[in-house]
Order: structure tokens, then sequence, then C-alpha cells
């Protein structure tokens, strides 16, 4: 790691150990985003059959010792994130309602950009409640109106019963004349449709909590440019740290696992060498 600033600050670095001690030694306002996926206060040890990778996610504290886990780290996130920057904050129904009145405290309520809520299909369904079938992502941003924000479209539009020019193309009519759909499709909402990662997809090492490399693509790709340091603090198997290397992104990746270390630069390796083959 080079130094910069008179503090400890450079790209494309992975670091095992606690997360806090890297980013109190990294300067103010380096990171464009900053992806956290701390575990979520499940009480159990997450593990996956295959591998056998494990990390902790028991709190013999309760919420409370959770919490100030939590607190200063994501204060520390704060600290390092641009003014156009932004914080992703991956948690599900456990603990999000109660990091949500901390990270109000820490950023400004007005900072609150969204709520996204990853839906997906994956796994048992209970017969004593509604099958939990989504995490939400808590997005908050440096400075509200600064902060970089890029509208991704997905989908189709629907289009039945709508009017067509003479090239086919469909649009509506309004007072204002034709109002015609945006060629790639409708702006992305807050609810991301998207399946887990299966038993057998390629994209799987083993890691419990693994996260799709599809959702950091648009996470990525919504909050930052070419060139944009990405920041995750919790990066278990370097989902994150992949996707923004793949996406010409620099990124900082830390994870307390010497497992999740070894599987991330693992990952890493191939894809630096499969861009190198394409
Ligand atoms: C939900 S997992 C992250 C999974 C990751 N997004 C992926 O796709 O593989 C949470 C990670 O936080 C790590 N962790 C927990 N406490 C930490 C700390 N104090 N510093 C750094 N990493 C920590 C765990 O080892 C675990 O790998």
């Amino acid at each position: 790691m080079s130094r910069r600033h008179g503090k400890q600050c450079d790209y494309d670095w992975l670091e095992c150990g606690d997360n806090l001690q890297l980013m109190v030694r990294m300067p103010d306002s380096c990171c464009d985003l900053v992806y956290a996926d701390p575990p979520f206060f499940t009480g159990k040890r997450q593990s996956q059959s295959k591998g056998g990778h494990k990390f902790g996610d028991n709190w013999p504290g309760g919420l409370d010792s959770y919490l100030e886990f939590l607190k200063p780290r994501l204060e520390q996130m704060h600290r390092l994130l641009k003014p156009t920057g932004s914080l992703y904050v991956h948690l599900d129904w456990h603990a999000v309602h109660y990091v949500k009145v901390l990270l109000d405290e820490i950023f400004g309520d007005r900072n609150f950009l969204n709520e996204v809520i990853w839906s997906y299909r994956t796994g048992g369904r209970s017969r004593r409640w509604f099958a939990r079938k989504h995490d939400s992502i808590l997005v908050y941003v440096k400075q509200m109106g600064k902060h970089k924000f890029h509208v991704l479209r997905d989908g189709e539009f629907r289009t039945e019963g709508m009017n067509y020019d003479e090239k086919g193309r469909p649009y509506k009519s309004t007072k204002k004349g034709r109002l015609y759909f945006h060629p790639d499709g409708p702006a992305l909402t807050d609810v991301w449709e998207m399946p887990f990662l299966s038993t057998v997809s390629s994209e799987r090492v083993g890691y419990p909590a693994q996260k799709p490399e599809a959702l950091l693509e648009r996470i990525i790709k919504s909050g930052t440019d070419p060139g944009d340091l990405v920041a995750d603090f919790f990066c278990g198997s370097g989902t994150t740290l992949v996707v923004a290397q793949r996406l010409g992104r620099q990124w900082i990746g830390c994870d307390v696992s010497k497992e999740a270390v070894g599987l991330a630069r693992k990952r890493l390796r191939g894809a630096a060498s499969s861009k190198k083959r394409s």
C-alpha cells in the first residue's frame, strides 16, 4: 500500500484484519462508493455445506452489542466518502430497522436515498408466517444533491394498446404530443427481483452469504464511474471487488477471515487472467 496525503491509502488493495483498523488509517473523502454487507444479526454461525467456510454472527450481548460493533464502522464509512459518494448497507429483517435509525443519526435523515428491496424466491416456505424472501439495502449519500447517481434501465414497458408511429415505435398520446418510451426500457425501481445464487451456479465459491455479481453490478454502475474507488470492508469472498475490477473501477477490500480473503484473492486472480485471455 503506498502513502497518499501522509496516510495509507491506495487502491486495488485487499487486507485481512478488522476493518476498523484499516478504515482509521485511510484519509477523509477518498471513496466514491462503499458497499457494506456485515453479518445480519441472525444469532447463528453462518456456514454453507459446500466448501465448509464459516463466519460468526452470534452476539451474546444482544442487539446493543451488534449496534455498538457497527456504529464506529459506519461512522468511518461516512468519513471516508467523498461529497459525491454513497453508502449501500445490505441487511435483512433481523436488524435493518435499528440500523436505519443509526444511519439517520450518522448521515442525517435528509441523506437517506433509498431502501432497495432485493427480492428472491429461493429456499423453503414456512406454514407459520409469510415466507421471508427479501433483503434490504439501505442507501445513504454523503450530501444529497451532490451525489453521483446513474439511472439504470431494465425490463420492458407495457405497450399493449399503445399507438405506433410510422417506424413502428410505440408512444403515448399526451396533451403535449407524443410521449416515446426509452429504447432501453424503464428506469429501475427500488425493488430488484433477482435470483439468489443457485447451488449449481458457476459463480459459487462456497462462502456463506455470497452475493450475486449481478446485484453488485447494479450498485456499482448506478453509484460510480470508471476509475472511481469502490470499497467493501466486509468483503467476504470478494464479490464486490471482482465486479469493480471487471467494470474498470478501483477497489479496496477487507475481511477479518483468512479463508474469505484467500477466496477473494483466488477470484480476483481468476478474473484478471480471464480478462487477459479475452
Ligand atoms: C455477509 S458476509 C460478506 C459476504 C460477501 N458480500 C460475499 O459476497 O462473499 C460478512 C463478512 O463480514 C466479515 N466480518 C465480520 N466482522 C468483520 C470485521 N470486524 N472486519 C472485517 N470483516 C468482518 C465476515 O468474516 C464475513 O466474511
